[in-house]
């Protein structure tokens, strides 16, 4: 079986072959002199991609990660569909269809975060992403979605996989914490996950966002006073909710705090701005990054796998 990935995922398609035990090809991408993308798949993984099934890893972000993750499921399907005619007549033009089993992806779901409709007009920008992309494929695998219930009524099976096992096993080896934080009500789930798994304390703050670089914490007694804390979280853009939930641990004695998450945007110098606060950032590689220490492929497996037995091909 085959994983295939473009130009914003290489590693992270990398990892999730070492994972299954599968081949990775790499499509090839490039831009034309107007910006627009252009995908091929190479030559030496059209049988592959024929005989096998394939898992195509793109990322939805930036945006044009959108249309190079559709280009690429396009040109797969096509192939899989035994349309191969092309201007040069190269190879055989047409050939049998081979069914389904392609699957789609998505380390980092871009516009995950528009996953309800606040004020009348609004786009629910994460459903009508998805609802394009997954008609051109016969299963999507997302990590560590923002809100997966956006994405919960879709016509393909889907599999919500998590890195937090892995993120636990890095946080135990490197920082062994006493206490983890969720910064807000939205990753208790991940964060209990994490500290269950670790076998620590946990609790979490109440977050208000005032605007994109404002976050308020409601004051919360935490038991924290000599101790070491990783705030984990699904992801960290401006660094904003970790250094305030930072403060409040420092305010009650917490002698070392680490972040983590799975997805690191770390926009407009927020690696910098939470080195002020903390002593270190872990996460993921789903976004390229500087603090990618954590592998996302076996959680990828995970999602693949379940996805694999719900198409049964
Ligand atoms: C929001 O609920 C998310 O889980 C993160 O807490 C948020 O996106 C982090 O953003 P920032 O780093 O800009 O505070």
């Amino acid at each position: 079986m085959v994983v295939v990935s473009g130009s914003n995922s290489g590693p992270m398609a990398e990892q999730l072959a070492e994972a299954l035990g599968w081949t990775h090809h790499r499509i090839e991408t490039r831009r034309f002199p107007d910006t627009e993308g252009y995908i091929r798949i190479p030559t030496d993984a059209l049988e592959a991609i024929r005989n096998e099934p394939v898992v195509v890893v793109s990322n939805t972000f930036p945006d044009s990660g959108i249309v190079e993750t559709l280009l690429m499921l396009d040109a797969v399907q096509d192939l899989r569909n035994g349309d191969l005619q092309n201007l040069r007549e190269i190879g055989p033009q047409t050939l049998p269809g081979v069914g389904k089993g392609v699957i789609l992806a998505v380390p980092y779901f871009g516009y995950s975060r528009q996953d309800k409709r606040f004020k009348p007009g609004e786009s629910v920008s994460a459903r009508a992403i998805a609802e394009m992309l997954t008609s051109r494929c016969d299963g999507l695998v997302v990590l560590d979605l923002h809100a997966p219930a956006v994405l919960e009524h879709l016509t393909v099976p889907v599999a919500f996989t998590s890195a937090m096992p892995e993120l636990a096993e890095h946080l135990k080896e490197s920082v062994d914490p006493d206490f983890i934080l969720s910064p807000d009500k939205g990753a208790i789930d991940r964060a209990s996950s994490v500290a269950q798994q670790i076998g620590c304390e946990f609790s979490y703050l109440e977050k208000t966002r005032i605007d994109a670089h404002t976050i308020v914490h409601k004051a919360k007694d935490l038991d924290v006073a000599g101790k070491s804390v990783a705030i984990v979280d699904d992801m960290i853009a401006t660094g904003g909710t970790i250094c305030r939930a930072a403060e409040a641990l420092r305010s009650q004695g917490a002698v070392q705090v680490h972040a983590a998450c799975c997805h690191g945007l770390f926009t407009g110098g927020a690696i910098a701005r939470l080195l002020r606060y903390v002593d270190g950032v872990h996460a993921t590689g789903s976004l390229a990054n500087a603090r990618d220490v954590i592998s996302g492929g076996p959680a990828l497996a995970r999602g693949v796998r379940d996805v694999l037995a719900q198409l049964d091909v």
